[in-house]
């Protein structure tokens, strides 16, 4: 689907001008000669970018945005002011507007910048959709998600267990084709061999044992949505050519039925297993792996992006108390550092568990880390840091987390702990008052 504009600007001319201008690249563009027509168009069509103008009769650029910032104000705003009017143009910035662009209207900085506030809306679309993190690694997922929104292409979503896969592959269902229509997961190792092609493309009475009437299978019933193929390593070789063909040609037949029918859906598939190397050993076909990986998302692990932790930490933490009814908790020093340090082999999953039973433990108001399981308090566990990538380079994480973990290892005792650092009592006191390191009690 393309995106729509709404243009809102009195010159004929102009308004021509951009239309011509938006529409070339193929988007859908309409356009109102005042602020009132605007605001009638924008209710009714909903709009994915407005570009105003500011001088306006009646309703000015202004007023306009003040309209967008009660009723639509995750629509991105564009002003376009007359040249040297910039204290407008800041206060529409200040205001919330996306940008402003300066009369005589460059043509490409038009289309760049109405590709930039399509992309920075889809982005926030995959935070709404609850996916927490503002790393450099998240950002750019952020970005490729609303990419992945925009191809018609099929999505592979790869990365370890627990590392929002799924949750992924929602954000990219609800980027591109919105809460109203279908999301449909089949989970292929949850399903029994002999049943999943009939769970995939729906099977006629009588085609076997058991098929008492028609059944519509999940590409049918993802019509129009998305569906999610999750664990698409598990899908046994018999099956992959039925799937290709269905992805390829977007027709599926029934189990024992002789017509196809068309079916417009998104595929999404997701595993946590390496599928190239089960193409190398002819455990999927190659033809299949290609039509299901036109895009690739891989999600970071956990460990990769420690600076992400304390915002997800906090996250669950609201979370939970909301739904135990308690007040909210705050995190301290130290937890935040131990759950900074460890290495989550189970990643978001085990953060989030790890959350909720220490959420439910807690007798007080604040977080510590005593609420923290043994293991984890312990520091790392048998996780050996694969590759440099992987190394936590920022020196003052690092400076904490090789603190805690000499403190651990010497059972809170410093003295000790400052010998195994290489560094005076008195300079690891006042590393851990710096740090606000408390001790931890098992
Ligand atoms: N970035 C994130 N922000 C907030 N919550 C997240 C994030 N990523 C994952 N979660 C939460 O972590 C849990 C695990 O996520 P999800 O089920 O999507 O992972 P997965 O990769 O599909 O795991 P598996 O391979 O085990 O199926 C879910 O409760 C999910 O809501
Ligand atoms: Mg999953």
């Amino acid at each position: 689907m393309n995106a729509r504009i709404l243009i809102i600007e009195d010159e004929a001319r102009m308004r021509r001008l951009l239309e011509l201008v938006l529409r070339e690249p193929g988007y859908e563009v309409q356009s109102a000669a005042d602020g009132k027509a605007g605001i009638l168009l924008w209710k009714k069509w909903q709009p994915n970018v407005v570009l105003s103008d500011m001088k306006m009769p009646e309703m000015n650029g202004l007023e306009v945005l003040s309209y967008r910032n009660s009723n639509f104000p995750d629509t991105p705003f564009i002003l376009l002011t007359a040249f040297g009017t910039v204290e407008t143009a800041v206060a529409a910035m200040k205001e919330g507007a996306f940008d402003y662009l300066t009369k005589p209207i460059d043509n490409n900085l038009v289309l760049e910048l109405v590709a930039r506030a399509l992309a920075a809306s889809a982005a926030r679309a995959t935070e709404n959709a609850g996916i927490i993190g503002s790393s450099p690694i998240m950002k750019k997922l952020h970005q490729e998600i609303a990419m992945a929104a925009k191809t018609t292409n099929s999505v592979l979503i790869t990365g370890e267990s627990g590392t929002g896969k799924e949750l992924t592959a929602k954000a990219v269902h609800a980027a591109c084709s919105g809460q109203d229509s279908p999301f449909i997961r089949v989970n292929c190792p949850a399903i029994p061999k002999d049943l999943l092609e009939s769970e995939l493309f729906g099977h006629r009475r009588g085609a076997f044992t058991g098929a008492i009437e028609d059944r519509a299978g999940a590409f049918t019933a993802a019509n129009g949505g998305t569906l999610f193929l999750d664990e698409i390593g598990d899908l046994p070789l018999s099956l992959q050519p039925k799937l290709l063909h269905a992805v390829e040609q977007k027709q599926v037949t029934p189990v024992g039925g002789t017509y196809a029918q068309t079916v417009h859906v998104k595929i999404v598939s997701a595993t946590n297993r390496d599928l190239e190397g089960m193409v190398n050993n002819g455990e999927f076909r190659q033809d299949l792996y290609y039509r299901l990986n036109a895009l690739q998302l891989q999600m970071p692990p956990l460990r990769q992006r420690r600076e992400d932790i304390e915002k997800l930490a906090n996250y669950f933490i609201q979370a939970f108390c909301h739904q135990y009814n308690k007040t909210p908790l705050q995190l301290d020093n130290t937890a935040l550092a131990v759950l900074q340090t460890y290495d989550w082999p189970g990643n978001i999953r085990e953060l989030r568990n790890i959350i909720e039973r220490g959420c439910l433990q807690c007798r007080g108001n604040i977080f510590t880390a005593d609420l923290l399981p043994t293991a984890i308090t312990r520091g790392k566990t048998d996780y050996q840091e694969k590759n440099s990538s992987e190394i936590n380079f920022n020196l003052f994480g690092r400076e904490q987390e090789l603190i805690i973990k000499a403190l651990q290892e010497c059972g809170w005792n410093q003295s000790r702990a400052a010998l195994k650092l290489g560094i005076t009592r008195n300079t690891l006191r006042y590393r851990v008052k710096k740090y606000g390191i408390t001790t931890i009690r098992d």
